[in-house]
């Protein structure tokens, strides 16, 4: 489908968890589908299932369909094995850019990605006290919130995605039990998603979590695991579609430049300029 003129169309989802019993071609149909209904793919991590270089090769095949420009994070699954730096070479070679911390730009479109971390959310969110192990886990939750910060940094996008594994709010992990929420994600992450006011989140990992929620300054968070997205919108396709308004019909005039590099401080709340649907 040739690209709309207004918008950017950029479908979502995650937690593909590619395996050795996903039978071969089964993911084609999705790839194909998605590459008629959107201009970008971003997938949310968990792309394997054991971390394998081998199913990363299973799911190369399948990309094969998609005909779209793409980008991922990978997950947690996909570091089990300890295979993450040839599981991103594999996708890398079929047309997928991993992001960890890195940012390209698409149609217009800022992207800046990293996996995340677990820790907790708001007041209740583990922190960096008592013992070195403790201390760990938290500085990890916070290393992976500042490579988000470094890479939305760098972009001069008017409208960026950020695209993580875990999630940056409890709201979209609600529905999972109550005992793992901390496993689920962390508010560290939030904060550089408010400074520079992104278009729009997407993440995955939290299967049973819930579509969508906000940050607590108005930018739309979205739980694209695609558990969640066949449970919530059973009759739509399992990807979600973004879109974002397309750059080049507002780039050029000194206004809009100037509302550019007001981005990181003071632009507008971005939740009007974000429309979204489940799949399309
Ligand atoms: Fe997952
Ligand atoms: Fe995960």
């Amino acid at each position: 489908m040739s690209p709309t003129k207004e918008f950017v169309r950029i479908a979502a989802l995650g937690d593909l968890h590619f395996n050795k019993t996903t039978q071969a071609g089964s993911l084609q149909p999705l790839f194909a589908q998605i590459s008629e209904s959107a201009d970008v793919l971003v997938l949310c991590g968990d792309l394997t299932d054991y971390g394998l270089a081998e199913e990363a090769r299973g799911l190369a095949r399948e990309l094969q369909s998609l005909k779209i420009p793409a980008v991922t994070v990978l997950g947690n699954h996909d570091f089990e094995s300890g295979q993450q730096a040839e599981i991103c070479r594999v996708v890398s070679d079929a047309g997928v850019t991993p992001l960890d911390g890195d940012t390209t730009e698409i149609q217009g479109v800022g992207f800046a990605g990293v996996k995340g971390f677990a820790g907790g959310f708001g007041r209740r969110a583990l922190g960096p006290w008592g013992e070195d192990i403790i201390k760990k886990f938290v500085h990890e939750a916070v290393n992976e919130a500042l490579k988000l910060e470094t890479a939305l940094a760098r972009l001069r996008s008017e409208q960026i995605v950020a695209v993580l594994h875990y999630s940056p709010i409890q709201e979209t992990v609600e529905g999972e039990p109550v005992e793992i929420f901390p496993w689920l994600g962390s508010s560290r992450l939030e904060e550089p998603l408010t400074r520079y006011q992104v278009s729009a989140v997407v993440h995955g990992h939290a299967h049973r979590g819930s579509p969508e929620g906000r940050t607590t300054t108005g930018i739309p968070v979205y739980n694209v695991a695609i558990q969640v997205l066949r449970a919530s919108y059973p009759d739509q396709p399992a990807f979600r579609i973004i879109e974002v308004p397309r750059e080049a019909i507002v780039a050029g005039s000194i206004e809009d430049r100037r509302a550019r590099d007001r981005r990181a401080t003071d632009r507008e709340p971005p939740a009007s300029r974000v429309a979204d649907a489940p799949g399309a």
